[in-house]
């Protein structure tokens, strides 16, 4: 990894690593193309603070020359208070003129970069672990993004674009009135300034947990009302409306006094940062106003410092928000990157090769392994599939038989022994390579809601028209397609609901037998459907069988009785293995399940 640890906390030197880290997006390495336009936008920048800084001397100059003072500088220019007053127009839109190009040069950099980070998130994620997926909720990760990329978008605009030149401006303008008027003024704009943003911080950090408390009352309300309203008919049964009115308002009563400390430190927030700033507006006027009393100053010079005084304080107005703002940003960021931070717990070995696959014979060495260390679900399973060979296994549920097929697929690696295809160690090769040679049929499928022609291309996304539809009709489900209004077009619905069990499995078939993988791995594709649906495709799967090796995983013992080989697996062991008529002969598990099986079918 590039880079540091980053947690979500809100340390300052986290906020400095976040930023850090978004750096190297604004200056990549070997993009000149958004180097340019990065010193473009701050070109523009600069002129537009520099004209608006330039601004208030043509006002000041429009002044003095109504007043008819002949030390004003501007009469140079030839400009009388008229042409003075229209430079002053021109230049307020030049300073938005630049303003707006510096936008318009630095929008494609900026949602380059959030593209770009969107894009490494979401590749990052599909890159993560079994284990963490299942442990985390899909729109939790989904929401991650969003919001991360959302604070990016938002620390760009604020900091470097809001923040940044006012910075600037505030520079310029302190100097100013340094040279042009004396230290007093400068003194007293950076005590207000000082104080102001002190004091807004300050204000900013309580409101924020006032806030954060009003929040919790209004879900606590809200959670109180949905809760009572499904319990509609308890209340009716008890007579209990009154005490769930009480309940509420209680719930209300506690938004009520949240909410009012929200408006009350907001009218505290607003009034202080107003009695700052008029405090400082005054005490500079106060300073020009005995100036141009002792002749020092013109009228022109007055209305100046007025002038700068409102430039710059009008931004400072949004001071509290952004700050509020900037920090949520902070905290959102620092989520996405942690989750950027994650590691991936199976990784390909540096410069591991593709598997070559020859027939796909598979071999497990006596196979150990826990989704946790405390418990051991595999305990030493071993097994020899030859190439071209069907091994089913059954068992009881839990007894471990979809891990070994998770393990197969390196979802996750074993804790002990090995797993190989044609002798090839699959903790060796790539796992690209390994996904592309095993095909899986689980026991639901689940389908992108889009076209079934869509779904079942998903096998191989470059397979022609012609090639598809003999995929499906392999798989039984051509006909079936074709009479849909919409044919191939239909529209599964999310996940795919819109199709029956059976037509989803087909489907699922369908687009593995387009990816025509060596090996196959069929995990109760059949199980969750009624007898004859899974008689019917059971056909399908069996000559989808033909010429590859494959792993089946059933429920119901008539649909395996003719594999090569039968494992019956047992809290994680081999407890018995051969063919279906030797373990019949054997009197063992095998044959009291199909027993059972066979009695129950009769009684059904
Ligand atoms: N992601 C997981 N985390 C922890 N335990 C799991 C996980 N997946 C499965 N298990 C446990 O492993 C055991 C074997 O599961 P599995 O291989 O799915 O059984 P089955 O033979 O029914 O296919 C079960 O007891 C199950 O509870
Ligand atoms: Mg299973």
């Amino acid at each position: 990894m590039r880079h540091s640890h980053i947690t979500a906390t809100q340390a300052p030197e986290d906020s400095v690593q976040i930023i850090k880290r978004v750096s190297p997006y604004l200056w990549p390495k070997g993009q000149a193309w958004v180097k340019r336009r990065v010193v473009w936008a701050m070109a523009m920048l600069l002129l537009a603070k520099v004209v608006t800084v330039f601004t208030p001397f043509l006002y000041k100059a429009a002044v003095d020359a109504l007043a008819g003072d002949a030390a004003n500088p501007a009469t140079w220019l030839g400009l009388g208070a008229v042409g003075l007053t229209l430079a002053y127009g021109g230049a307020r839109l030049m300073s938005n003129g630049f303003q707006q190009l510096r936008d318009a040069i630095f929008a494609k950099v900026g949602q380059r970069a959030l593209r770009q980070l969107a894009l490494e998130t979401f590749t990052h994620i599909h890159r993560l672990s079994m284990r963490y997926h299942i442990s985390r909720k899909t729109g939790g990760l989904s929401r991650i993004i969003e919001r991360g990329v959302k604070g990016v978008d938002f620390l760009l605009r604020f900091l470097l674009f809001s923040m940044g030149p006012l910075a600037l401006e505030l520079a310029m303008v302190s100097a100013i009135l340094f040279f042009v008027f004396d230290v007093w003024y400068l003194a007293v704009v950076v005590a207000t300034i000082w104080a102001y943003v002190w004091f807004t911080f300050k204000v900013t950090e309580w409101r924020v947990k006032i806030r954060k408390e009003m929040n919790d009352q209004d879900t606590d309300a809200n959670q109180k009302a949905i809760d009572s309203l499904l319990n509609f008919e308890t209340v009716k049964y008890f007579g209990a409306e009154a005490r769930e009115a009480e309940r509420y308002d209680v719930a209300m009563a506690g938004y009520e006094r949240a909410a009012l400390k929200t408006s009350y430190s907001l009218a505290f927030l607003n009034f202080g940062q107003a009695f700052l700033i008029t405090g400082g507006l005054v005490a500079v006027m106060v300073l020009a106003a005995m100036g141009v009393q002792q002749g020092k100053l013109t009228v022109g010079d007055f209305v100046m410092v007025n002038a700068y005084m409102i430039q710059i304080t009008m931004p400072l107005n949004f001071l509290g928000t952004v700050y509020r703002e900037i920090r949520q940003s902070l905290v959102d960021m620092g989520e996405m990157f942690t989750l950027l931070e994650q590691p991936a717990e199976v990784n390909d070995k540096p410069n591991a090769p593709d598997l070559k696959v020859a027939g796909g014979a598979l071999t497990f060495e006596d196979l150990h392994f826990g989704y946790d260390d405390e418990r051991a679900i595999l305990k030493g399973v071993s097994l020899q599939v030859p190439a071209g060979q069907t091994v089913a296994i059954v068992g009881p549920s839990g007894s471990g038989k979809s891990t070994i097929g998770r393990l197969l697929f390196r979802f996750y690696d074993v804790s002990g022994g090995a797993l190989k295809i044609d002798g090839q160690d699959i903790r060796d090769i790539t796992q690209t390579s390994l996904h592309k040679a095993i095909g899986v049929v689980p026991q639901d499928t689940v389908l992108f809601n889009d076209s079934i022609y869509y779904n079942i291309a998903y096998g191989r996304p470059d397979a022609s028209r012609e090639e598809v539809e003999e995929a499906a009709r392999a798989a039984k489900i051509h006909d079936f397609i074709m009479g849909l209004p919409d044919g191939y077009d239909t529209s599964v619905g999310e996940r795919g609901l819109k199709l029956s069990g059976g037509e989803k499995q087909r489907v699922g078939i369908a687009r593995t037998l387009l990816k025509n993988p060596p090996i196959l791995l069929l995990d109760e594709a059949t199980s969750a459907l009624d007898t004859q649906t899974e008689r019917d495709i059971q056909d399908s799967l069996r000559e989808m069988g033909l010429g590859r090796t494959v792993i089946t995983i059933a429920h119901r013992l008539s649909t395996i009785a003719d594999a090569d080989q039968i494992v019956v697996l047992e809290q994680g062991k081999i407890v018995e293995q051969g063919r279906h008529e030797d373990l019949l002969a054997r009197q063992g598990r095998y044959s009291a399940m199909w027993a059972r099986q066979a009695s129950e079918e009769e009684a059904a």
